[in-house]
């Protein structure tokens, strides 16, 4: 079978490499890709939201399954392109329509469906540049900090942590008067702030039957420690050492199956991943976000974890068998690194070239590429602000980021900038646990 998969970052280059690895799998091709992705699959230069260019090529390269990797052609419709054109109704899209996608896509839309649905998450009000002022006496008599989130999206960049009033007028000022994030900012999501640490959950589903995935952690802040401006994600950790039985069953009953019953009734169709990033207060899981496809950086821990096929995983998804399929994982551990450029999240120079790439890998470590391409005389340079993600499994997480930690060491450029503390927070958890 032919396949395509939507996206050019780490994610998607985690998922060529399962895909490859099916008997199942015949050519992958990747648009638009990167230097990693052209080593396992083909890349096609053609832009994600250009869906007829990407249905044109779906035909003439009998393509039979689309993975949609990255959300703004979700949320743009791409799975409604396909769905609408008979002639292109035989080919299995992972990923939800328009309708379903609006769970990322507005914050405002999934704050209104989590309330509805009685889905645990904070507090929240959404005002617009016309109730601007309500906005401002409501940051007056909030307490902080308090967190103030562009409706649309904003690839990440779209919510800021206020510690005080001042700071929460100024984001409210800037994204409501001064158009900070385009029309995405036109609407503000302002919501209590939740004590804890965070989790990626990952659900398949058909909008009905679904399959758990491993869960991960995310370091979404470039500095050690937490510290610093946010980014794409830094570095994953797979398992987490809190969600264990009891922790994941609350998940499953407080938040996936009431998610999928609120969009039942609300007569809206899912396929695709779910992405719920939650967070653990006390014990019990919040609901920060909904997110339609799966996370970067937490794919490259996850995907190495799953034994599975994820053919017969997607075929399950069509064939609506998700509730019988029976997900193998490795219980190993899994943790990723991410090599950025020098001055990420900020501005930062493209174009360097990278050096430690032909070097064999450790058993047990993969190296997933996301800004990358590959130069006309052959060299690899840096062309993104993510620019290499470095996993390793280990009997545990001790034991993963040792292995993770020496082989991100090893691959270099000028500037290259990365986190040597991810786990940190769990590393503290698991002592004070004994
Ligand atoms: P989001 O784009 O909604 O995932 O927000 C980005 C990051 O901001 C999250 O991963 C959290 O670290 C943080 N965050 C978002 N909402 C909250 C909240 N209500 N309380 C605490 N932290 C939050
Ligand atoms: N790692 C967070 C995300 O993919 O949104």
């Amino acid at each position: 079978m032919n396949v395509l998969i939507i996206g050019a970052g780490g994610r998607e280059h985690a998922l060529a490499w399962k895909i490859s690895q099916s008997p199942y799998a015949e050519r992958i091709f990747v648009a638009p890709g990167n230097a990693g992705t052209a080593q396992i699959a083909t890349n096609v230069d053609i832009s994600i939201t250009d869906f007829e260019e990407l249905a044109k090529f779906a035909t003439d390269f009998n393509i039979m399954m689309l993975v949609v990797g990255q959300e703004a052609a979700l949320v743009e419709g791409i799975a409604d392109y396909f769905a609408e054109r008979e002639y292109l109704q035989h080919i299995l899209v992972v990923g939800p329509r328009r309708a379903g996608a609006q769970l990322e896509g507005s914050k405002d839309f999934s704050k209104q469906f989590l309330l509805k649905y009685g889905i645990p998450t904070a507090r929240y009000e959404t005002f617009t540049a016309e109730t601007f002022d309500q906005g401002i006496a409501y940051l007056q008599n909030h307490p902080y900090p308090v967190v103030l989130k562009a409706d649309g999206l904003a690839a990440g960049k779209g919510v800021v942590i206020a510690q005080n009033f001042e700071e929460a007028r100024a984001a409210l000022s800037g994204m409501l008067q001064q158009n900070q994030f385009g029309a995405a900012g036109s609407k503000v999501v302002v919501e209590e702030f939740l004590q804890g640490i965070e989790l990626s959950a990952f659900i398949l589903t058909d909008g009905k039957e679904y399959v758990l995935l491993p869960e991960a952690k995310d370091y979404k802040r470039i500095g050690e420690g937490d510290a610093g401006l946010n980014t794409g994600g830094m570095g994953a950790v797979s398992p987490v050492p809190f969600a264990d039985d009891a922790f994941m069953n609350k998940v499953r009953q407080r938040v996936i199956e009431p998610t999928l019953q609120g969009l039942q009734q609300e007569g809206i169709p899912y396929t695709g991943f779910l992405f719920i990033g939650l967070m653990n207060t006390n014990g019990d899981p919040y609901v920060i976000e909904y997110n339609v496809r799966l996370g970067d950086p937490e794919t490259e821990a996850i995907l190495p974890r799953i034994n599975s096929d994820l053919f017969e995983l997607f075929k399950a998804l069509h064939d609506h068998e998700l509730g019988q399929f029976q997900l193998e994982i490795d219980p190993r551990s899994a943790t990723t690194i991410f090599l950025v450029s020098g001055g990420y999240p900020g501005d930062y120079e493209k174009g360097k070239e990278i050096h430690g790439l032909q070097t064999a890998l450790p058993e047990n470590t993969l190296c997933f590429h996301a800004g990358t391409k590959q130069t006309h005389s052959g060299q690899i340079v840096t062309d993104g602000g993510r620019v290499i993600a470095v996993t390793a499994l280990g009997q545990d997480m001790e034991e993963a980021l040792e292995k993770a930690n020496a082989a991100a060491e090893q691959i270099t450029w000028e500037g290259r900038n990365y986190r040597r503390d991810i786990g940190f927070d769990l590393k503290q958890y698991l002592a004070e646990r004994l």
